[in-house]
């Protein structure tokens, strides 16, 4: 029997909610495999947290979560506190430090729900979105100075290393040898930008001729919202920069369904420190406490987070019962259901068996 430690981090608006839900499907699913057991213990991390002690994290956070397995993450953001301090606070103070370079988002649309566009069948969406998670455009370097005057002035340099960008495009290549059509986009925009940009370029070359096997395309960022809407079919893999994949997997995701299933890993491949897994979506103040929020995003990610821990079998039964409630149209109204979120909770706990 393996025991596996994992740090719950409810966050902000409907993360305790999704959060809740998850953890009741992850013990449930521990119960029917009786292979492997969950220990959470949960940790009061965010915008509550900060306004009573004055920081998003202990200084000594970093430290807490290296104790465990993996961190199961809600989201982060309040309305009367600024995004980039809640974003910087929380977030961004994890997923740098514990090189979690990758950013896993995967995305199809679920038996019986419809996708948002007309142009896209049900059965043209099975992506895998990866996203470089630790530099590039959040790389968090800049400045401003002059503040107040008319001639302020603001930074916000893009970092792009070899070392960063050789890593991600490997990863992406993996991916994309691991999937049955073996095809490989980079997403740039290494026209306008003429350096950075030109680097990834250059190293989607090197690495892919590691990767003989794989098929590789290469989109510029505008184009490839034109592509997804258009010709999601053409597409299996796709490697993007930190903001790109960020725009590019909200954009998968609605496309698909609704943000609210949309899940998300942030990897260590090296499994130096734990991975964070956690829905796309944020902190919904528009119908936080109202108990309506879609929990299969949150759930996605939780079976996400089995298959990285080795628990295959785990994670396929979760993956077949958000099947089968969708199927059965057992879902929240962001997916044209009529059930809240206790109660898809239920019918999804109920189908693992
Ligand atoms: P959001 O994802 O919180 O909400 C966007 C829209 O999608 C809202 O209308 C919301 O009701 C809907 N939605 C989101 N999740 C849903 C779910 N599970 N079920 C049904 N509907 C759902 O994005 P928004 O409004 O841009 O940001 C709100 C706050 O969340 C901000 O403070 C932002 O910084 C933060 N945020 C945090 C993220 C994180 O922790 N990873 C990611 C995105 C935003
Ligand atoms: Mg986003």
């Amino acid at each position: 029997m393996v025991h596996y430690k994992i740090a719950s981090m409810p966050g902000d608006g409907i993360g305790p909610e999704v959060i809740a839900s998850a953890i009741e499907v992850l013990k449930k699913t521990a119960d029917v495999c009786k292979t492997f057991t969950l220990e959470f213990e949960e940790i009061p991390w965010g915008t509550a947290f900060y306004k009573s002690t004055g920081a998003y994290m202990p200084a000594d956070g970093l430290t807490t979560l290296k104790r465990f397995d993996a961190v199961l993450f809600g989201a982060v953001g309040a309305p009367d506190v600024l995004d980039s301090i809640s974003l910087w606070g929380l977030l961004l103070a994890m997923r740098g430090p514990l090189q979690q370079y990758v950013n896993l988002r995967p995305v199809r649309c679920l038996p019986g729900i419809q996708p948002a566009v007309r142009s896209v069948k049900p059965e043209d969406i099975d992506w895998v979105l990866v996203r470089e998670n630790s530099e590039g455009e959040y790389a968090g370097q800049g400045g401003r100075s002059h503040r107040g005057f008319e001639w302020e002035v603001a930074t916000e340099v893009g970092i792009f290393t070899r070392k960063g960008i050789t890593r991600i495009m490997k990863y992406a290549f993996e991916t994309a040898q691991s999937r049955p059509k073996k095809h490989l986009t980079v997403v740039s925009k290494g026209n306008a930008q003429r350096y950075g940009l030109v680097l990834w370029d250059e190293i989607a070359e090197e690495v892919s001729k590691e990767f003989p096997d794989v098929t590789m395309d290469k989109m510029l960022v505008d184009a490839m919202t034109v592509r997804m809407v258009h010709r999601p079919a053409s597409l299996d893999t796709i490697v993007g920069t930190n903001l790109h994949m960020d725009i590019l997997s909200d954009l998968a995701a609605a496309l698909a369904a609704s943000i609210g299933i949309a899940a998300s890993a942030n990897i260590d491949p090296t499994r130096t420190n734990p991975s964070l897994f956690e829905p796309v979506h944020g902190s919904a103040f528009d119908i936080t406490g109202k108990g309506i929020a879609d929990p299969l995003g949150a759930i996605w990610s939780a079976a996400m987070m089995l298959e990285f821990l080795g628990e295959k079998k785990g994670s396929s039964l979760i993956y077949a019962a958000m099947d089968q409630v969708c199927k059965d149209g057992n879902v929240t109204g962001d997916l044209g259901g009529k059930l809240n979120t206790k109660q898809v909770t239920e019918a999804l706990v109920k189908s693992i068996a």
